[in-house]
């Protein structure tokens, strides 16, 4: 395993190259001003010039405010995807699969009537610059096309490739040992990024030299580019700005509930639960009343017990209205996923502070809105599991057994059974469902 670092280097300005023009031989001034080449060189070029040369500038209005508006389309135009939104600051994805700021469009260096889009293919771009030097020099060099972006966490902006031909852009230390014995697992140098850096130290920024050149690197076989130094950004953890992600997170939170049936042994962590529960209490609630309970069937034995009361209710009940035992077992078995799910959470209404009318129409009514009231707060409770991770089902079974609910657990006749929550961890990924079509879901009067 070889070092990457070179025991000298010497990088040296190209100067006098003139300002160019769409359609210039940019090859050839470069070969004019700096004969004094040498094969192992890495030739390192602004992609502005790249971009002049290739014709990729566009002819906008000098008016300030139109040719920003120009520039805002032409941003929108280059970008595949947006990152983040900060104030004016917009950060891409463009078609290259570089993540920077505006998409690469750039006023700086430019005539003020044009804008300067990145070159279409960067790679292409430096293998031809190469091909065009050999054969004008002789010389067998290294070509990389830079550009100027910020990082994130760090101040300031640096170059970096996006662009290059005969140069190993990577140098992998995996399986290397340094000086004091540690294995080097994960360090990969971005050589490319480091030569763009390095060369933007003579190159500078106002537009006089464009174009330097490293002497003294080992290029390495040279048949890896710049593109191989891109991370496809949905492998990246850090695929959206902040505000971005936490917009996405509040638009999925509903689509990421689903009715899960089957779960994995994992264990639920217990604050997991609790948070869900916490979060699911502040559903809305009619007369500022608390009308909901969640009861948790921490005890094994006890769960057992109420399920096992609540499936002999529900056999007798099936008995009763003449079903076959074949088919009775199989009712029965769709109760199983209540004895077999990690966890389960008994919601109850009970309906303190529901007003008392004198006549039946509005209690039922009453009787209806806190119903409703303790309905929000389930779905509350799912959605907040699904958000912690979680997989849940809401299981009718306790609303048709609320008595040996309440005989089995010792409530009082005022907790009224919503049902029960299965809740455990899913196997596989989680994804949001689509939103439904509207349909005749939306009547819009
Ligand atoms: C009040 C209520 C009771 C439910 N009872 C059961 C049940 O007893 N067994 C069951 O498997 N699913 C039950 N579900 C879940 C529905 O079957 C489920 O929501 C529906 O199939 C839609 O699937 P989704 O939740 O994945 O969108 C119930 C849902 C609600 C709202």
């Amino acid at each position: 395993m070889t070092d990457h670092a070179a025991p000298r280097l010497e990088i040296m300005p190209v100067e006098g190259l003139p300002e160019f023009r769409p359609g210039d031989d940019l090859t050839g001034a470069i070969a004019r001003q700096a004969p004094w080449l040498r094969s192992g060189d890495i030739v390192v070029v602004t992609s502005k010039v790249v971009s002049k040369v290739e014709g990729r500038l566009v002819t906008v209005p000098t008016d300030p405010e139109e040719r920003d508006a120009a520039r805002r389309a032409l941003i929108d135009e280059e970008s595949v995807r947006v990152i983040a939104r900060m104030g004016r600051t917009l950060i891409t994805e463009n078609p290259l699969g570089i993540v920077q700021a505006a998409s690469g469009v750039d006023a700086s260096n430019v005539a003020g009537d044009a804008i300067a889009l990145l070159p279409t293919d960067p790679d292409a771009s430096a293998a031809a610059l190469r091909a065009g030097l050999r054969e004008r020099l002789g010389v067998e060099v290294a070509v990389v096309v830079t550009d100027t972006m910020g990082r994130a966490w760090r101040l300031g902006q640096t170059d970096f490739a996006i662009g290059s031909s005969g140069l190993r852009v990577l140098h992998s230390y995996a399986g290397a040992v340094d000086g004091q014995g540690n294995e080097l697992a994960v360090t990969e140098v971005a050589v490319a990024d480091e030569v763009a850096a390095a060369a933007d130290l003579v190159k500078g920024k106002l537009g006089g030299t464009p174009v330097a050149v490293v002497r003294g690197l080992a290029v390495g076989d040279g048949t890896a580019t710049a593109r191989d130094l891109v991370r496809p950004v949905e492998e990246d953890l850090f695929r959206l700005g902040t505000a971005e992600a936490i917009a996405q997170g509040h638009r999925e939170a509903v689509l990421l509930r689903r009715s899960v049936r089957e779960f994995t042994d994992e264990p639920v962590d217990p604050e997991l639960v609790r948070a869900a529960v916490a979060a699911a209490l502040t559903a809305p609630a009619p007369h500022h009343t608390r009308p909901v309970r969640f009861g948790w069937l921490r005890n094994r034995g006890q769960r057992d017990k109420l399920l096992e009361a609540m499936r002999d209710a529900w056999r007798a009940d099936l008995i009763g209205d003449g079903f076959t035992d074949e088919q009775i077992a199989k009712r029965l078995r769709r109760g199983d996923v209540l004895f077999e799910a990690p966890e389960v959470v008994v919601p109850f209404l009970v309906p303190e502070g529901a007003h008392n009318y004198p006549d039946q129409r509005r209690n039922a009514c009453e009787h209806t809105m806190f119903t409703v009231a303790g309905g929000a707060a389930v779905q509350n409770l799912l959605v907040a599991l699904a958000a912690e991770g979680l997989g849940s089902c809401w299981i009718s079974s306790t609303i048709f057994a609320p008595e040996v609910v309440r005989t089995t657990l010792g409530l009082d006749s005022s907790w009224q059974p919503l049902g029960a929550v299965a809740i455990g961890h899913h196997a596989g990924p989680r994804h949001p469902r689509e939103p439904r079509e509207l349909d005749e879901g939306l009547i819009e009067w």
